[in-house]
């Protein structure tokens, strides 16, 4: 064989035995991750119980103590039908289907929604992982249909997609809207044309270019003006404060351009994973059990309250990041990511059955500025640790 085919050869080689060593499994955490699952199951057979017909589940009432729920317009509306597809597919218990089908039945409407940034988490969650299972081409054509919605919020002018109409903003985007763009990229690969992906693409580099400061930490909300693209704003909204680093945003960011280079292959994309995960993992304000506290700059640690969702989100893309690095790399993001979840799994965030409105996870915060969904549980969270266990049990090795 010729020396210049042997060196590749060899390079892969050493390249594929440095990632057969990535995503070791932890057998304690693999039992974990089982038992968390049944209980799980178990929890969320209670809120199918509990849940009137025709709303979904977002968290507890603080007031009240009593579950609070939606209709299918609240961006979370998509988590629990998910959820529900996720434990069909660990349990094959026909009971998560229904529950999933009867409950996305609410939101398809939503498919035709040009109001908000979120159809990606409102419609993929649910209709995502529903054609993935059963590769129904019904889910298809709503996915498709949702696409085309989100795709309206486009303006190329700024490169990005408007995140909301509300507010006094002239083009708000936001960090989590980085999340909204594997709805597109699917399309592009299920029959939508070209189009969506490269809105995707084109909204990730402008968003790479103004979100980010030099320590990859990143700003909530930038405000441009649509006419000629202008950075007019680089705010908070959920954050303590414009220049803080809102747990959840970080979390959001690193599983978004984790997520853009499975979908791209670009490896810029993939840079820009990394020194968000450094920039995580690398943060003095980082608990030793690593589930966040609400914003990594908060006034009163170590009392602040913890966002179980940041960790949740964070959780399932390190594993995901773990699979695209060298190795020394990737055992960092996947230990990491173990420690997360052997904190989630652990009673300390794990709800007891019957308990916590029937949700998975406890001590989530939705946004402190606004005093509103302060440690408590909250939809997203329970399906980004469901996704982030059945990721573990899949890569594991
Ligand atoms: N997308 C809103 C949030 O993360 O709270």
């Amino acid at each position: 064989m010729k020396r210049k085919l042997i060196i590749p050869l060899l390079l892969s080689a050493l390249c594929l035995q440095s990632y057969a060593q990535v995503g070791k499994a932890n057998r304690d955490l693999l039992q974990k991750a089982d038992e968390s699952l049944q209980f799980a199951a178990r929890q969320y057979k209670l809120m199918a119980k509990h849940l009137p017909d025709t709303v979904l589940p977002k968290t507890t009432d603080a007031k009240t103590g009593k579950l609070a729920t939606s209709n299918s317009r609240w961006w979370c509306s998509g988590f629990y039908p998910g959820v529900n597809w996720y434990l069909f597919e660990y349990t094959k218990d026909p009971a998560f289907k229904a529950e999933a089908l009867k409950r996305q039945a609410l939101v398809e409407k939503e498919k035709n929604n040009k109001g908000t940034h979120d159809l990606g988490f409102m419609m993929f969650c649910p209709f995502g992982n529903a054609y993935r299972i059963t590769k129904d081409p019904a889910y298809k054509d709503v996915l498709l249909t949702s696409a085309a919605s989100l795709s309206t919020r486009f303006n190329p002018t700024v490169g990005c997609i408007k995140s909301w109409d509300h507010g006094t903003w002239k083009f708000p985007v936001i960090i989590d809207n980085m999340m909204n763009l594997e709805l597109l990229t699917w399309a592009s690969k299920n029959g939508g044309g070209k189009k969506y992906a490269e809105i995707a693409k084109i909204h990730a580099n402008t968003t790479m270019k103004n979100h980010f400061r030099p320590d990859y930490s990143s700003y909530h909300v930038i405000d441009y003006d649509p006419a000629t693209g202008a950075v007019l704003q680089k705010k908070t909204h959920q954050g303590l404060a414009d220049s803080s680093a809102w747990s959840r945003g970080q979390a959001w960011g690193l599983y978004g351009y984790t997520m853009m280079y499975r979908e791209t292959k670009n490896k810029q994309y993939l840079a820009q994973a990394k020194h968000i995960a450094d920039y995580i993992l690398n943060n003095p304000h980082m608990p030793a059990d690593m589930v966040p506290y609400w914003d990594y700059d908060a006034p009163n640690i170590p009392n602040a309250p913890r966002d179980a969702s940041a960790a949740a989100v964070a959780a399932s893309a390190l594993l995901e990041l773990s699979k695209y690095t060298d190795k020394a790399t990737g055992n960092r993001y996947w230990g990491a990511a173990e420690k997360m979840l052997t904190s989630l799994c652990s009673p300390a965030y794990l709800a007891k059955e019957g308990e916590n409105n029937d949700f998975i996870l406890m001590h989530s915060t939705g946004s402190l500025p606004h005093n509103s969904e302060v440690d408590v549980p909250l939809t997203y969270a329970d399906y980004y640790f469901v996704e982030a266990l059945l990721r573990y049990k899949q890569w594991a090795k």
